[in-house]
């Protein structure tokens, strides 16, 4: 069986490697599918690197180096760990938990949108909107530079996997190195990164634009995946939206059980930086491995009936934020703003049809999996 193209479901190809080849190799590429051996190479940071510029042509690092530091998330420690807590200080739980009315306000105004219409889109009216403005509003950028700034985003988000996108990433760069200002006490994320120190340490300004730039990058398809994806697996399950409906205190485990069985993120990389042996495989200095976070997360010596959609299975430790040092630093963000979507879309929404997603609705991408329109009929 073939690699699946992005208009294909993965799950059924998944299944089938688990079970008849669960590492394995194509050329340089060595394709990973089991729960534990995931686990095991992400935990192994010494060994399994997230660096890729280290392996870029000089030329092509050097001009990416010229504008930004490379994200945290393409780092290894000790420069991982310093930068990491530099931003985690400005990046808390605390200081996303204060937007909650925020973000309660805005997917209150989206879903109430879509009541109003007859036929939405559930991507383009609700949850496209829901992350990009809240990511906007918490860095600081006005109105007025929104749509410059979504055209950005998407065009960081098609590259994902594909290279960096050298133009977009210097526009974003020059347009965040604008707003930094040393001497602010102002609350948004761009002025607490500018001031954030530790044991003596500031975040230089490439640092910076860097970070906004990774923000954006990881957070906002992601995130409308999230909600788009728990939608549709609503839609199949009516009964378990009657009970979200009665029992809004299940929402937060439809939201976990939507990362673990759609994903939004289906395969993170690493590189050996040693030859060693990975499941009976020879695995050389270099190689690069795909690791296949959702196929890990309907593994089954972990998830019993994995392949079923239950947001009551006892089992949640799933793989979708990753795991180990650069375990997603968006979580508390990426599941509050979930939660509070799909909240307010079932106060408002007693129920609803979906037009089934055809496979050329499918993101084209090989990391990301969701769907660039979903069509919804609310029923009153
Ligand atoms: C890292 C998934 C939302 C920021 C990661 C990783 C995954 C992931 C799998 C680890 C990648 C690896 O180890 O190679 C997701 C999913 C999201 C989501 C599924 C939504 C459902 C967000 C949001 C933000 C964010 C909303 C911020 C606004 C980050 C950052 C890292 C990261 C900064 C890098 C952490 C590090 O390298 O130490 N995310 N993410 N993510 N994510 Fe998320």
């Amino acid at each position: 069986m073939g690699i699946p193209t992005y208009k294909q479901e993965p799950f059924e190809w998944y299944r089938e490697m688990r079970k008849s080849s669960p590492v394995y190799r194509e050329g340089n590429m060595i394709h990973i599918f089991k729960y534990k051996t995931i686990s095991r190479i992400l935990s192994d940071h010494q060994n399994f690197s997230s660096q890729f510029r280290d392996l870029l042509g000089e030329e092509m690092a050097a001009m990416l180096n010229e504008k930004t530091t490379p994200s945290i998330l393409l780092l290894d420690p000790p420069l991982h760990t310093t930068l990491r807590s530099l931003v985690g200080s400005a990046f808390t739980p605390r200081s996303i938990e204060l937007f909650e009315p925020r973000i309660r306000e805005l997917a209150r105004m989206l879903v109430h949108a879509i009541v109003e219409k007859e036929n939405s889109d559930v991507v383009s009216d609700l949850s496209y909107q829901l992350p990009i403005r809240v990511i906007s509003e918490m860095l600081g950028v006005p109105e007025s530079d929104s749509e410059i700034f979504r055209d950005w985003s998407d065009k960081l988000a098609t590259s994902l996997g594909r290279g960096p996108d050298i133009e977009t990433q210097y526009d974003m760069a020059d347009y965040f190195y604008k707003k930094i200002d040393r001497n602010s006490n102002g609350n948004n994320l761009i002025s607490r990164l500018s001031t954030v120190e530790m044991d003596g340490r500031k975040l230089s300004d490439k640092e910076i634009a860097g970070f906004a730039i990774l923000l954006l990058v990881a957070g906002n398809e992601t995130t409308t995946n999230l909600i788009t994806n728990a939608i549709l697996s609503l839609y199949d399950h009516p009964e378990i939206y009657d009970d979200m409906r009665k029992t809004p205190s299940i929402i937060p485990g439809v939201v976990e059980e939507t990362l673990r069985y759609r994903s939004p993120v289906q395969s993170t990389r690493r590189y050996s930086k040693i030859d060693t042996e990975i499941g009976g495989e020879e695995i050389l200095k270099n190689d690069i491995l795909a690791l296949y976070l959702g196929s890990a997360n309907r593994d089954e010596e972990v998830f019993e009936d994995g392949e079923s959609f239950n947001p009551y299975r006892k089992e949640k430790r799933h793989m979708a934020f990753g795991q180990g040092i650069h375990f997603c630093l968006g979580a508390p963000l990426a599941r509050l703003e979930a939660r509070i979507a799909l909240e307010e879309f079932s106060k408002a929404v007693p129920g609803f049809e979906i037009e089934k997603p055809s496979p050329d609705d499918r993101i084209d991408s090989d990391i990301m999996y969701g769907f660039r329109k979903l069509n919804l009929k609310v029923n009153r």
